[in-house]
């Protein structure tokens, strides 16, 4: 049975997912501005794969023959103090997420709504690769310690970023 809270929960996600995907967007802007195109790339290719996360859930609650309700998006920060502190903020908004997901989860179980389960295992995987992807970008920045030619390296090599995967749609 799909019940009207895992329903009003899975529209909230779809909240979450495009809220974070206008939060990488302001990042890109962010480091455009900063003149880093590999990080501005890195961060729209985020933008993407978020936006494809929202299409997920938007997706899936029509083919339980519910309604999506869609929900107003927080205006995100404009400025960030530097490249690791966007990053960090990154990782935190991932955190977030996961737990989430864990919720949504732990809500399906709760219900016995397995079709959601199967639904949402994919996410729960997603989300360890998120955070251990955006962790490893926090981690290099740190290891160069804001020196101009270490940030330079990284944004040529996050600039190398390939766009979202079909198995990812
Ligand atoms: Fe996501
Ligand atoms: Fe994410």
């Amino acid at each position: 049975m799909f019940s009207k809270k895992m329903q009003e929960a899975l529209n909230d996600q779809i909240h979450h997912e495009m809220e974070s995907a206008y939060i990488y967007l302001a990042m890109a802007a962010y480091f455009a501005e900063e003149n880093y195109p590999g990080f501005t790339h890195w961060m729209k290719m985020q933008f993407d794969e978020e936006m494809i996360h929202a299409f997920k859930f938007y997706d899936y609650i029509h083919s339980r023959g519910a309604k999506v309700v869609l929900q107003a998006i927080t205006q995100p920060p404009a400025e960030f103090d530097s490249p690791l502190s966007a990053f960090e903020t990154a990782l935190g908004h991932e955190q977030k997420i996961s737990a989430d997901i864990h919720n949504l989860y732990a809500l399906a179980l709760e219900e016995k709504d397995y079709p959601s389960l199967s639904f949402l295992q994919w996410f729960i995987d997603e989300q360890v690769e998120e955070e251990e992807h955006v962790g490893g970008v926090v981690e290099d920045i740190k290891r160069v310690s804001g020196s101009d030619q270490g940030l330079l390296m990284l944004d040529r090599e996050l600039g190398q970023r390939l766009p979202p995967s079909p198995e990812e749609e």
